[in-house]
């Protein structure tokens, strides 16, 4: 496992972003949505920089099966949601990678009258987009490796990294036996 962005780097990044969002969005009262389960780390940091009313809610969103390192079906809960007429929606994930997530929600959101309804992602990997939409907002562009840390998981496990980090083969390989990660495509 290797460190891609320490933690100084990231606060950093949530700062920078904290601003911008307040830049385009302005002082007044927003809705921050985040995706469960890996936004959980970012949008808890990012929330307590935004200056100003906000309010947050959780959508959950699950691509990823088990041990595999490329996305499957996508499966999504937005029950849990509240009225969003007239509201200022900031949809966070922590990595866009297909896009299809983001493009997903948004969509969804899209069709619940809100004012203004933008997107921010704390990690972009390069061209891996599949869709025609990008995020608003990104902290920071990676290459397309697969990262843990600072809520993002491989398998359920290393959210909890103060940093991101990439995983090596031999992460990828429960018990270091046979290789658990189907080839890319
Ligand atoms: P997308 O729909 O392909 O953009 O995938 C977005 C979701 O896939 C993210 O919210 C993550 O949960 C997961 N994901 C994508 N890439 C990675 C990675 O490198 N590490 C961990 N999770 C990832
Ligand atoms: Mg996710």
């Amino acid at each position: 496992m290797q460190t891609l962005l320490t933690a100084e780097q990231l606060s950093e990044g949530i700062d920078r972003l904290a601003r911008d969002v307040r830049q385009a969005c302005g002082d007044g009262p927003l809705t921050v949505v985040g995706v469960l389960t890996g936004s959980v780390v970012v949008v808890s940091d990012l929330i307590r920089r935004l200056d100003g009313p906000v309010r947050l809610s959780m959508v959950w969103a699950s691509s990823y099966r088990g041990t595999a390192t490329r996305p499957g079906r996508l499966d999504l809960r937005l029950d849990l949601l509240p009225d969003l007429t007239g509201q200022h929606v900031l949809l966070v994930d922590d990595i866009f990678d297909s896009g299809r997530t983001l493009d997903a929600i948004l969509a969804d959101l899209r069709g619940r009258g809100a004012a203004s309804v933008r997107s921010l992602v704390l990690l972009r990997k390069q061209g891996r987009a599949e869709v025609s939409i990008q995020p608003d907002f990104v902290g920071f562009d990676i290459p397309d490796l697969f990262v843990v840390g600072y809520g993002l998981d491989y398998d359920g496990a290393w959210r909890h990294l103060p940093h991101v980090a990439t995983l090596d083969a031999n992460d990828l390989t429960p018990g270091g036996t046979e290789p658990a990660v189907a080839p890319p495509g």
